[in-house]
């Protein structure tokens, strides 16, 4: 007990005896989610509810007991906020299971809800198998495989003690200039609401419940951020509200139906208004329209854009809004941090600014999600060790090789160059990409904006595929540079855009760098056959790229599993994939959307993709 009282202040310890009297939480008796969240609401002290609506960054904590002192609700890391530099599991492991014990020191002790951003696989963990972005599950058109592919990143996820991903997003990317063009599944609100709600059902499990592998969805963001006027991260999405509602909003009535409970709120403005500071679309809409009974949670720091010049005013106009949790990244060092944020709500509601109802309706819809996530039931166990032991395993890994091999579109082939015929002599293959796992992934993959080389343990570049797959008398050489010797019968180009993420990724110039246009030139002029990949987060201009090769592959973000990319190549498996955004031929054209009938034809239409057979 001693321990106990170092860390809890004597106030919450005083009552403690009240709720240990009549047993501590874990014996209340089994009840149904709803009635056993509203049990214990009506036992909490405004503190102790405030503390649930807040979430703060693991890196920004002065203390982890903070989470004790200020009754916390959730912890995050963010990007780039990993607990350790080595990133491994069991470092991951011991973040999650420290927290939660800490979470115990309560007097109510409820659970944390960790959140991370595992949103193409669990990508922040060495090791684990980082899954093609979501532009190339869009190319895909295969909800089965998406939730499957959602199930397997649960299944990591939990391998670390987390049980709640800020994925999907369902952005409906709109302009390909926006940097997180590759989060979104399509330009298409159909394709993405269908792919959306999948992988919700793929994280959550048919519904989200008590089960060890039900991983909490956090469909983001809401609404219109792949909206924005030139593709801006974080601008304005300037729409009339049928066109919001029916191509950015449109996907979360899949998604709430698919049994999502949590959505996060977008940094854009509609028309001038921010998202986080609307009620309209955030209360009226998706809570009492769309009938959504989980709760929002904030972006990153997202309320503090409301009124940069009053943090108080942030919190009041987001929490009357119907924002339920806040996303805090800033440690005590800064004027909108955890204890400020909970000090500004406390007098916000003795003020009469913000209503007791609303603070009851926020706290009371994250625990009633707690409750279904089986929180309420018993303490956090330690993480289990053998789903420990499942991240990058070779079953997971071949769920993502499939992943890369339907989401591969074939854009170009002439003479049917691919897949390649058997009985090659010297395939040369050209481009840092081609050795660069880094680049396979892109951004969100093991740091925030990702980075080129061997960013993770377990992955296959292409060459490595290649070079592994047994091709009998066929020599493959590589250069980086594009040097070519000998006499090759084929050159394979591979290009790559340098990983990034959000507004790191935002550009207005998406023509080809000029070292890609030498590379495919130089292999154009040796006469031999040009086939070349590209890995992008977005379509890129290609200009005479595409006139030089005769075979041309958009492979977007194939993530660790490059073999799928060689199954392809090597006619182990056909290409499938079909483009889930329309792939524009210069930049005048941009931004191009299906139906955009005024601005002459694309240099590839929604939909294009060419097929292909096994080699026999
Ligand atoms: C970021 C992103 C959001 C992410 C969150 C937490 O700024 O907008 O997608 O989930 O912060 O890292």
């Amino acid at each position: 007990m001693r321990f106990l009282r170092s860390l809890v202040p004597a106030a919450a310890l005083g009552a403690a005896s009240l709720v240990l009297a009549g047993g501590s939480l874990w014996a209340l008796a089994p009840q149904e989610p709803a009635d056993k969240a509203e049990a214990l609401l009506k036992q909490m002290t405004l503190d102790e509810k405030i503390g649930q609506m807040v979430q703060v960054d693991l890196a920004a904590l002065a203390d982890k007991n903070d989470i004790a002192k200020y009754f916390m609700g959730s912890v995050l890391c963010g990007g780039g906020s990993d607990p350790a530099p080595d990133n491994l599991p069991s470092t991951w492991v011991h973040a999650n299971d420290t927290c939660q014990a800490v979470s115990q020191h309560t007097r109510l002790k409820v659970p944390l809800l960790f959140g991370i951003d595992a949103v193409h696989g669990h990508n922040n963990v060495q090791g684990a198998v980082v899954f093609p972005h979501n532009i190339n599950l869009g190319a895909t058109r295969n909800p089965k495989l998406v939730e499957e592919a959602a199930k397997v990143a649960a299944r990591e996820i939990v391998g670390t003690g987390m049980r709640w991903a800020f994925a999907p997003c369902v952005a409906v990317a709109r302009d390909e200039r926006w940097g997180r063009t590759y989060e979104s599944f399509s330009e298409d609100p159909s394709l993405v609401s269908e792919m959306g709600a999948a992988y919700v059902r793929g994280l959550q499990g048919a519904k989200l419940s008590a089960e060890p592998f039900s991983v909490l969805a956090c469909v983001k963001h809401y609404a219109g951020d792949g909206g924005t006027t030139g593709g801006k991260d974080q601008g304005d999405t300037a729409l009339d509200e049928s066109t919001l509602r029916n191509t950015h909003i449109f996907p979360y009535r899949a998604a709430i139906d698919a049994g999502a409970d949590s959505i996060m709120v977008s940094y854009n403005t509609w028309n001038g208004v921010k998202l986080h500071a609307s009620k309209e679309l955030l209360t009226n809409v998706l809570k009492h329209e769309l009938g959504f009974h989980g709760f929002l949670v904030s972006d990153w720091a997202a309320i503090d854009q409301i009124d940069p010049t009053s943090y108080i005013k942030c919190i009041e106009q987001s929490i009357n809004a119907g924002l339920d949790m806040v996303m805090i990244p800033n440690g005590l060092d800064k004027p909108n941090n955890y204890v400020n944020f909970i000090d500004g709500l406390k007098q916000l509601v003795a003020d009469g600014k913000v209503s007791q109802e609303r603070i009851d309706d926020a706290a009371g819809r994250i625990l009633r999600v707690k409750a279904k996530m089986g929180l309420l039931d018993h303490a956090p166990a330690p993480t289990n060790k053998a789903a420990t032991a499942m991240i990058g395993s070779p079953e997971h890994r071949e769920v993502a090789r499939e992943c890369v091999r339907q989401s591969a579109v074939l854009l170009k082939n002439e003479g049917s160059m691919l897949p390649l015929k058997p009985g090659l002599k010297h395939i040369a293959v050209v481009g840092q990409a081609a050795s660069d796992l880094g680049m396979q992934c892109g951004g969100w993959t093991i740091d925030w904006q990702g980075k080129p080389g061997e960013v993770t343990a377990g992955g296959t570049t292409l060459i490595q595929a290649l070079q592994a797959a047994g091709l009998q008398g066929t020599q493959v050489t590589y250069s980086a540079e594009g040097k070519i010797e000998g006499n090759p019968d084929l050159i394979l180009v591979v290009l790559g855009e340098k990983p990034y993420a959000e507004m790191f990724g935002d550009r207005f110039n998406l023509s080809l760098p000029a070292n890609d246009h030498a590379l495919v030139s130089a292999a154009k002029r040796t006469g031999k056959p040009v086939v070349t990949l590209l890995y992008s987060g977005r379509p890129l201009i290609l200009g005479d790229v595409l006139t030089h090769s005769d075979a041309l592959v958009a492979a977007f973000l194939p993530g660790t599993e490059g073999a799928g990319l060689a199954d392809l190549l090597l006619g182990k498996a056909p290409f499938v994939g079909k483009l889930p955004c329309t792939w524009s031929a210069s930049m005048i054209q941009i931004p191009f959307n299906q139906g955009d009938t005024a601005k002459g034809d694309p240099q590839f239409p929604f939909g294009h993709g060419l097929t292909t057979t096994v080699a026999k």
